[in-house]
C-alpha cells in the first residue's frame, strides 16, 4: 500500500501538485479540450492546451477554474482527477490535500472548490490561503515572529499578505493578473493597429518585450494577426516602450492589492516586513522589471522568489509538516466543507 498526502495548486492557468520528499511532481495547464457537439472530453492538461487558439469548430477549449475559482464543475473535476491519478498511479488508497484558494472568497466557492477536489478522489482535504502557502514556499519559517510580505500575481488572481507568527495578519486579494495584461494588449493592438491577435500572441507579446519599468533601449518584435479592415494577414512591429505604457495601469492595479494590505499595517510590522522586503511569486513575478517596479512604487525593497510559479504548491509542504500547530488557526484536513472561515469551531468535522 502507497499512502502519502498532495499540495494541490488549481491556478487559472495551471495546476501544480506537490508531495513532499518529491518536490513539485505535476505541472500542467488547467485546460481540457471537449467534443463540441458530444461535450465528451477528449483531452486534458498539455494534450488540451496545444489546442488553444487552433481548435477546429468541433472542438472546444476550456479553462474550468478562473480567477482561481472554480467556473465549470464537471470539467474541473475530471481534470483534477486526471491529474490526481497520475501522481497516485500506484496507491490503492485516496489520498488526503492541501488545497491552495485565493484568499478573499466566498463560501458558496470555498465549498466548490472542496467539492470538485473530494468528487475527483481526494480523501480530505484542508484548504489554505495562497499568499500563506507562498510565504512559506518562498521560505518563510513557520511560525517565525518577524511579519513578511507577499505578493502572488497569478494569471486571474493577485493575493498579496503579511504572514506572522505561521498565520495571516493581513490580507488582500483581487481578480486581476497576467490575462488583464494580455486583455490590454489585445486592445491596445486592435485600437492602435486595427488588428485582431490572439491571446496566446498577446501573451508572447508580454513574456518577450513587456517590462515593469520604462525601458532604457528600444526593442521591437514582429506581431502576426488579422487585419480588421480586410481580413487578411498582417504583420505589425511591436516596440517594448508601448507595451510598457499598456501594461503600466494594470501593474498600477495590482500594486493596488499591497497598497490596501500597507494601509492598515501596525508601524512594528511596517518594521519587520521593511528588513526582508515584499516576496514578489506568481508567474507575473517573471515579468522583467517588476521588483523595481514594487521598489520604486512602494518605497520597500521587493524581489522575485525562485521559481515563483511554483511558491505555493511547495508552500504545501511546510502546512502537512505543521498541521497540528495550523489547527490552532483554523487548518485542518476535513472530508466536508463547513461554510464557514477558518478559526471557527467545527469539531464535528475533525480529523482523526
Ligand atoms: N516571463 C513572463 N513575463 C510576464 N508574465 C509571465 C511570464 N511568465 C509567465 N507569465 C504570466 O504568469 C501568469 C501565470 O501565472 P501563474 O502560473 O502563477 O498563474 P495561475 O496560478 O495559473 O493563476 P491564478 O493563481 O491567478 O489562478 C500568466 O498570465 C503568464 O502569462
Ligand atoms: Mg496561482
Amino acid at each position: 500500500m502507497f499512502l502519502f498526502d498532495l499540495g494541490i495548486d488549481m491556478g487559472s492557468t495551471k495546476t501544480t501538485i506537490y508531495v513532499e520528499g518529491k518536490g513539485v511532481v505535476l505541472n500542467e495547464p488547467s485546460v481540457v479540450a471537449i467534443d463540441s457537439e458530444t461535450e465528451k472530453i477528449i483531452a486534458v492538461g498539455r494534450r488540451a492546451r496545444r489546442m488553444v487558439g487552433r481548435n477546429p469548430d468541433s472542438i472546444t477549449v476550456v479553462y474550468p477554474i478562473k480567477n482561481g475559482v472554480v467556473s465549470n464543475f464537471t470539467l474541473a473535476e475530471h481534470m483534477i482527477r486526471t491529474f490526481v491519478q497520475k501522481v497516485c498511479k500506484n496507491s490503492m488508497v485516496k489520498p488526503r490535500a492541501v488545497v491552495a484558494i485565493p484568499s478573499e472568497i466566498t463560501n458558496v466557492d470555498r465549498i466548490t472548490i472542496s467539492d470538485v477536489i473530494m468528487s475527483a478522489g481526494v480523501r480530505k482535504a484542508c484548504l489554505v490561503e495562497k499568499p500563506l502557502l507562498a510565504a512559506y514556499g518562498a521560505g518563510v519559517e513557520f511560525g517565525a515572529k518577524r511579519g513578511s510580505i507577499i505578493i502572488d500575481i497569478g494569471a486571474g488572481t493577485t493575493d498579496a499578505a503579511i504572514v506572522t507568527y505561521g498565520g495571516l495578519a493581513l490580507n488582500a486579494s483581487l481578480k486581476i493578473g497576467g490575462e488583464t495584461i494580455d486583455e490590454e494588449i489585445i486592445k491596445y493592438i486592435r485600437t492602435k493597429y486595427n488588428l485582431n491577435i490572439g491571446v496566446r500572441t498577446a501573451e508572447n507579446i508580454k513574456k518577450d518585450i513587456g517590462c515593469a519599468v520604462r525601458p532604457f533601449t528600444e526593442v521591437t518584435m514582429s506581431v502576426k494577426g488579422i487585419d480588421y479592415a480586410t481580413g487578411l494577414p498582417m504583420v505589425i512591429e511591436v516596440s517594448n516602450n508601448e507595451i510598457y505604457d499598456v501594461i503600466l495601469p494594470v501593474l498600477k492595479d495590482i500594486s493596488g492589492v499591497l497598497s490596501i494590505i500597507l494601509e492598515q499595517t501596525p508601524p512594528e510590522l511596517i518594521a519587520d516586513i521593511s528588513i526582508e522586503g515584499i516576496l514578489i511569486c506568481g508567474g507575473v513575478a517573471n515579468l522583467t522589471g517588476i521588483a523595481d517596479y514594487f521598489t520604486q512604487t512602494l518605497r520597500i525593497d521587493a524581489s522575485v522568489v525562485t521559481e515563483p510559479e511554483f511558491c505555493a504548491a511547495r508552500g504545501t509542504g511546510p502546512v502537512m509538516r505543521h498541521m497540528r500547530e495550523l489547527k490552532a488557526f483554523g487548518y485542518q484536513y476535513r472530508s466536508i466543507e463547513k461554510a464557514d472561515v477558518p478559526g471557527v469551531d467545527d469539531s464535528e468535522f475533525q480529523d482523526v
